[in-house]
């Protein structure tokens, strides 16, 4: 055992599996790094911070978090530039969601020096992980869980927080299929639409399945009341590009808090493109793409990045989406200036990123 930043504990992998994985081939999520950062909320403190080879844990069956859900987690980037370097994207706005989701769903917070403290060691310690190809990046996963062993429905009293890392490529190998949604729904005013908890995604499966099994990729939810307005989709907020303006449904508390919804917001400004952060209905996006006004619709997430949509589908019908091919598109641009950010090919004008 050694010590490393902020006296974390490190225990190093016997046999490193980074030559089992293929970089030129990376499936979403399914190569987990050889470490990860674990750290416990027990007896009212958080204690015994460390990075430990990637493994399984051992926990009790009646573990409050598999009973009652508390349980919620993040989903960030960290690419390799040119020079080698390893740079994350905005974490600082991953760590303060996180906390945001933890008080909705009654759970402790996590001090910023255990969340970036974790993130950074971990990253030194696995940077042969982070992928130096294009259109790749080694995926990161924080999240906490209760950890009280009480079959009483209770806020528990203790957590544990962990960090684990997949390299990953492309989350969708081409431009989804959406279905719009009519009969359930994901998430209601005063719910829990914006924190990043497990249930959310839980919840969504089964209308998803009935999606796919319909032929399409994803849902776009909308909203609860009227199913009339656009939220946001599965694993990414929702973008479109029409009359010339930049148009995504405003944030709210059944809508995700996107971080890269955010970062392309400040970037289509900063470029002089119009941006509408506001109701979006569904009869106007299809009044748009039938009268061609409506130019790219496209999904926005730290997984996906930038990801055009190759088709709506509403009440039976499915709509056609211009395809996007045009190195000009918004959407393009967008993907192109958030690559070359990442790889350290432009400026960082905005402060997005962070080095390890
Ligand atoms: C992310 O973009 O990090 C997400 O949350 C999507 C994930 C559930 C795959």
């Amino acid at each position: 055992m050694t010590t490393d930043l902020l006296n974390i504990e490190l225990r190093k992998a016997e046999k490193s599996r980074l030559a089992e994985v293929d970089f030129n081939n990376l499936p979403f999520g399914k190569h987990f790094s050889d470490h990860m950062f674990v750290a416990d909320f027990v007896d009212g403190q958080w204690q015994n911070p460390q990075v430990v080879p990637f493994d399984n844990f051992s926990l009790s069956p009646a573990l409050s978090s598999l009973h009652y859900g508390q349980s919620i987690f993040e989903g960030m980037k960290a690419y390799k530039n040119e020079q080698g370097e390893v740079l994350m994207f905005r974490p600082l706005e991953n760590f303060r969601r996180m906390n945001e989701s933890a008080k909705r769903m009654c759970m402790t917070t996590i001090p910023e020096e255990i969340f970036m403290g974790g993130l950074e060691t971990l990253l030194r310690v696995d940077a042969d992980w982070v992928p130096g190809t294009a259109g790749s990046s080694l995926y990161i996963r924080p999240y906490m869980f209760a950890t009280d062993t009480f079959l009483g429905v209770a806020p528990s009293k203790s957590y544990r927080f962990c960090i684990f890392t997949c390299p990953v490529g492309a989350y969708y190998t081409k431009p989804p299929k959406l279905k719009v949604e009519t009969e359930y729904i994901r998430s209601a005013p005063g719910g829990v639409g914006y924190a990043k908890c497990a249930g959310n995604y839980g919840g969504a499966l089964y209308p998803t399945l009935l999606a796919q099994q319909e032929g399409y990729d994803q849902i776009m939810w909308t909203d609860a009341v009227e199913h009339k307005y656009i939220e946001e989709s599965g694993t990414m907020n929702i973008m479109f590009y029409m009359n010339g303006k930049l148009v995504t449904p405003a944030t709210s508390d059944s809508i995700l808090k996107g971080v890269t919804r955010d970062s392309i917001l400040q970037i289509a400004r900063s470029w002089g493109v119009e941006v509408e952060e506001r109701k979006v209905s569904i009869d106007e996006v299809i009044q748009g793409i039938e009268d061609g006004t409506l130019l790219e619709a496209f999904g926005a997430g730290t997984a996906v990045v930038v990801s055009p949509y190759s088709v709506i589908g509403y009440k039976g019908k499915d709509y056609m989406l211009p395809e996007v091919a045009e190195e000009n598109s918004l959407s393009k641009r967008v993907y192109k200036f958030l690559n070359d950010l990442r790889t350290g090919r432009v400026e960082d004008t905005f402060g997005f990123m962070y080095k390890v």
